[in-house]
């Protein structure tokens, strides 16, 4: 079996595509032959070594967190799930290991796929559709006429965040880098603004949630967007920030925490186009790495980078 992992902490350079042995699957657990694996900024943030205190010390790392395939075995205590299905999930952050021909999840990171979505499709949903679910629905309760600022609207959260906003009824507004104004567009925002000219002063008091999926609007900024009563969600404070959004009534920080129930809603929202997976370019594992250093150094991603594994 093959994987893409790591030997100690640090940049693209430390990606090797290696044999590894595949662990037996624990009572909950089950066996997933990966057809598609699609990469978050969190994949490059754990092998920087920026979550150490989190995912330890023990090398080899495996990397990657969100994939699709189908089930080769399943552990003696789960019921949910059987050999054979199509399923999609997430891997704790912990274990990664998602860029791999073969991987072993914990069952209550696993749904069943849809057939109505590709392998493709599905490995793009988990992180940023349960992160824009977390912050939408449970952080901000988003209600049917509110109106939403997702600054960062073309990134992978933004986008999910905005088709959930709009399919819960919103007014969505947002921005994006001038060049993408009219891909921001067609996601179905009401109002774009460019992020590189970005006034918060002609936005004064417009929004119920303003979204800050980049992380980098200042905190005057956020309050400014917000009318008497609204709430500004962040995912990605820096750490100047932090402090003062934890104690800001009107700062919620949001951490995504994935579970069976919320992917299922994030997968039955997807079956019905939103949020509608954006796939940017698709790659073999065998060229994973220099496509995953691409986008870890360049950035401005145009919809998900999804690495595949074509099994005989
Ligand atoms: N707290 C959590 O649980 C959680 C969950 C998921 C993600 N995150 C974090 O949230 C961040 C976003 O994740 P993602 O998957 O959406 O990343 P992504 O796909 O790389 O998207 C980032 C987006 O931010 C835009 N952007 C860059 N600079 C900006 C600025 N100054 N103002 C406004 N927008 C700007 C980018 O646009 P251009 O590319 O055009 O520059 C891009 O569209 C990452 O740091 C990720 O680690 C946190």
């Amino acid at each position: 079996m093959k994987r893409i992992q790591y030997h100690r902490y640090g940049g693209p350079e430390e990606m090797r595509l290696e044999e590894f042995e595949l662990d037996r699957p624990m009572a909950r657990q089950i066996v997933v032959r990966v057809k598609a694996a699609s990469v978050n900024p969190v994949d490059w943030k754990i092998r920087n070594g920026a979550m150490w205190f989190m995912t330890g010390r023990r090398f080899p790392r495996a990397m990657g967190s969100d994939f699709a395939g189908v089930v080769e075995a399943v552990g003696a205590s789960v019921t949910r799930i059987k050999v054979g299905d199509a399923v999609l999930g997430t891997m704790s952050m912990k274990a990664g290991g998602a860029f791999a021909d073969r991987l072993v999840a914990d069952e209550k990171l696993v749904v069943v796929k849809p057939a109505a979505l590709s392998f493709d499709q599905a490995a793009t949903l988990p992180i940023v559709g349960v992160t824009a679910w977390c912050g939408l629905v449970d952080k901000a309760q988003l209600q049917p006429g509110q109106s939403v600022f997702v600054h960062g609207c073309l990134g992978g959260v933004g986008r999910a965040a905005t088709q959930l906003a709009v399919s819960l009824g919103a007014d969505v507004a947002g921005s994006c880098r001038g060049t993408a104004m009219d891909d921001a567009r067609a996601l179905g925002l009401s109002r774009v603004v460019d992020y590189q000219q970005f006034s918060a002063d002609t936005l004064q008091r417009q929004f119920d949630v303003v979204f800050d999926t980049a992380g980098t609007l200042s905190m005057r900024d956020g309050r400014t967007l917000l009318k008497p009563g609204g709430i500004v969600l962040d995912i990605n404070p820096s750490t100047g920030k932090l402090f003062g959004i934890l104690l800001s009534p009107q700062h919620k920080m949001v951490v995504a925490k994935p579970s069976t129930e919320v992917l299922a809603k994030v997968v039955e929202m997807a079956v019905t186009g939103r949020p509608c997976p954006v796939i940017g370019m698709t790659v073999p594992l065998v060229k994973a790495i220099p496509a995953l250093t691409a986008l870890e150094q360049q950035g401005t991603p145009k919809g998900k980078l999804v690495i595949t594994w074509h099994h005989q």
